[in-house]
């Protein structure tokens, strides 16, 4: 075969392997060799002026890919208001104009080039390490999802679900029980200020509601709260009350970084209904103990576990969306 037919087979094959299929880690290092330096530039800035941001770039990312993998869909925007982040499950989601501000100077720096889902993740990672969580390499190369639907978002945890629907919901997505508690816990690491996950989030009282008032249809408070808690709980978020009133997910630790989250959720001190779950299953109460006595896996598990969540149904054939809030 002559050389130039051998190197056009040769281009073609690597332009396949990185369109159609792997996420790599540098994906744009040639492409747009500034990519993470200046998202982790425009999320370090924001949350100097906000730490509260880094919670909501975590889970904006959790709540991009839990529906149809990592697509950058959550970030979608329609007149018509059926996009996939009108649905119950991710209301509350913050940060969006973050992204688009990073999204921006990417377009200025390399036009077309960076997708929105990858965005996302990079944003996230930073987030955590700004938190004094663990740093990961984040795998990149995703291609944003032309669709952003409201019926597809029916996936999506809810923090009424039973356990074993949670379970299902992750494992669907291949995650796993560990996984579960893992990204949905905290990383704990005593002294070092916040991070991950329900350790650094707060709630509006509209997700409350049930668990205080109704549980599971009983007209009675989920009897997992502790009861020295209850009252506080019911004094903040009282019946008929506003339900944008906002309480720390994780009680005491507040914005601290510590193994606190697991010991209330084994003295019944969990603020979500979905987080007091954890205690409640034999596939994720191991790790609860586990977690709460030895902090310092925590770091690890966490990081490969969101590794993890970045490749769900790995979506690397698309389009690199202009402005990640329209789907054209
Ligand atoms: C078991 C499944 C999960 C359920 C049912 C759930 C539910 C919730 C709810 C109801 C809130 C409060 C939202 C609000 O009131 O604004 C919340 C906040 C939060 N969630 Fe989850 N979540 C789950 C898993 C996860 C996972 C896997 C992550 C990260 C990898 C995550 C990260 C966060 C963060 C960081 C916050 C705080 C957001 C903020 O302060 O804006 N969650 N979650």
């Amino acid at each position: 075969m002559p050389r130039l037919a051998i190197l056009t087979a040769i281009l073609l094959l690597s332009s396949l392997r990185s369109s159609r299929g792997q996420l790599q880690v540098g994906f744009y290092a040639g492409l747009c060799p500034r990519a993470e330096d200046i998202v982790r530039t425009v999320v370090t800035g924001a949350f100097l002026n906000n730490p509260s941001v880094a919670p909501a770039l975590l889970r904006l990312h959790f709540h991009d890919c839990i529906v149809d993998g990592c697509d950058g869909s959550i970030l979608v925007r329609t007149p018509a208001g059926q996009q996939e982040n009108r649905a119950f499950g991710h209301q509350g989601l913050r940060g969006q104009s973050i992204i688009d501000d990073a999204k921006a100077q990417l377009e200025l720096e390399c036009p077309g080039v960076v997708s929105c889902a990858d965005i996302v993740a990079l944003a996230a990672r930073d987030s955590v390490v700004l938190s004094n969580g663990p740093f990961y390499l984040v795998e990149t190369g995703r291609r944003d999802g032309f669709v952003s639907s409201v019926v597809d978002a029916s996936v999506v945890p809810e923090v009424s679900d039973p356990i074993e629907v949670l379970l299902i919901k992750f494992a669907q997505k291949g995650l796993t029980a560990q996984d579960l508690v893992v990204l949905t816990a905290i990383y704990c690491r005593p002294g070092f200020v916040l991070a991950a996950a329900h350790t650094i989030g707060t709630t509006a009282c509209f997700f409350m509601t049930g668990r205080l008032y109704n549980f599971q249809g009983t007209r009675r408070p989920d009897p997992s709260i502790n009861p020295m808690f209850l009252g506080t709980l019911q004094a903040i978020c009282p019946p008929g009350g506003n339900g944008n009133v906002r309480l720390a997910i994780d009680n005491g630790s507040g914005q601290f970084f510590d193994a606190q989250f697991f010991s209330n959720i084994r003295a019944g001190f969990a603020v979500l209904q979905s987080d007091a779950a954890l205690y409640s299953h034999p596939a994720t109460r191991p790790f609860v103990d586990f977690y709460a006595v030895d902090p310092a896996s925590f770091a690890q598990d966490f990081a490969l576990a969101m590794v993890k969540l970045g490749r769900i149904q790995r979506v690397t054939a698309g389009h690199v969306r202009r402005v990640c809030s329209s789907v054209v």
